[in-house]
């Protein structure tokens, strides 16, 4: 590709030229069929726009607050995993793009700096995601660190009991290097020379016992907001309201773990009526366009977290291509908003979108 990119989609491209075919295939790669994968990013494409007309746009405002913290837009960084592996920096130089965004970072358990290195880089507002581990003591001591750092809440990951079956990962034997979060605490080291590493790692160590009890243990350790991240029906969104939790991130782990599970713009809405304004619903998967989020807010998200393509930008250009990434989905919804009548985040309504189900009614 000639010149700079000139949207989202473009730095995936970028990212293939500047990684070794391992990571590209470990960022962008999904669980065995890639149905929910390709999914992701083509529901978005099947719900089409309401746009009102003679409102006054000549001002649009993007900011909004999540958790009571005062965003630049309603677009934030998902958790993924060993920065390191798109760019030198790692997650430091994400982090600092997310502070000159004015949004927020949730820093992966998995990352390839340490949580004090990510803190001490930039004034991000910065949320932990949280694997908890076999040895509860370790994602404990995390939590502590994370607390001590300035993180203002715990992002809990409850769709990966297990390692998803991602293929290309098995064929390419995908490494699983050392996390520098876990030195002296934790060894990556794993015996498995028939596949993923990570996947043998994932099992030896991630706690598949976990659940909605223990929400009462995380909650005993921190003083945090605490999150959960990958709800995908009204069941459990129920239940996490039940249990207390802060609020809720629908999600399907960017079509990782369970193949055939839905579009997750296609569940938002039931897990948005199930959780009756309680608490906040976030959402991620397949955000690639402005557009798209606009969808996501119509649809009952207060925001919206981006994956794939800020590993991208990272791969790409670095903390300039992580910056370029936010920036593109901002100028993208900014432009929406404008030619839909929409002012502010608040005036997005459900009456501004047309989805499959509607069209049926
Ligand atoms: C992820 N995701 C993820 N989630 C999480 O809770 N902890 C993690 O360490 C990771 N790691 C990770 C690595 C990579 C390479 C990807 C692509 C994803 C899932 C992530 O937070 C998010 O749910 C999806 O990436 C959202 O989908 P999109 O934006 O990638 O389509």
């Amino acid at each position: 590709m000639e010149g700079e990119p000139v949207n989202v989609n473009e730095f995936q491209e970028l990212a293939k030229q500047a990684l070794p075919k391992m990571y590209y295939d470990f960022y962008n790669g999904g669980a065995e069929d890639q149905y929910t994968l390709k999914e992701n990013v083509e529901a978005f494409h099947r719900i089409t726009l309401r746009p009102r007309v003679l409102v006054d746009v000549s001002r649009i405002d993007l900011s909004t607050t999540v958790l009571g913290y005062r965003v630049s837009a309603p677009i934030m960084i998902a958790p993924t995993a060993r920065h390191k592996l798109a760019h030198s920096e790692g997650e430091v130089a994400t982090a600092r793009a997310a502070a000159s965004c004015n949004t927020i970072m949730v820093l992966s358990f998995m990352s390839t700096c340490t949580v004090e290195e990510v803190a001490s880089s930039c004034n991000a507002i910065r949320f932990f995601q949280l694997y908890v581990y076999k040895r509860r003591d370790v994602s404990a001591q995390l939590i502590q660190r994370a607390e001590r750092n300035g993180y203002k809440g715990i992002v809990l990951t409850v769709d990966a009991p297990r390692l998803g079956r991602r293929e290309a990962d098995i064929r390419n034997k995908m490494i699983a290097p050392q996390l520098k979060n876990f030195e002296g605490l934790i060894s990556a080291e794993v015996d498995n020379d028939k596949g993923s590493k990570i996947e043998a790692f994932v099992k030896g160590t991630f706690d598949a016992s976990l659940c909605w009890r223990d929400l009462g243990w995380l909650r005993s350790i921190t003083k945090l907001p605490i999150l959960i991240k990958g709800v995908l029906t009204r069941e459990d969104a129920i239940k996490a309201v039940e249990v207390g939790v802060d609020g809720i991130i629908v999600s399907n782990h960017g079509a990782r773990q369970l193949d055939y599970t839905p579009a997750t713009i296609s569940v938002l809405e039931e897990v948005v009526h199930a959780v009756v304004g309680k608490i906040p619903v976030l959402f991620d998967g397949g955000v690639r366009r402005g557009t798209d989020v606009f969808k996501a807010l119509a649809l009952g998200a207060q925001a919206v977290l981006v994956g794939r393509p800020v590993v991208y930008g990272l791969a790409a250009k670095g903390e300039y291509g992580v910056k370029r990434v936010i920036e593109m989905l901002k100028d993208e919804l900014e432009l929406t908003m404008a030619l839909s009548g929409c002012p502010s985040v608040k005036d997005i309504t459900r009456s501004h979108i047309r989805t499959e189900r509607d069209r049926l009614l």
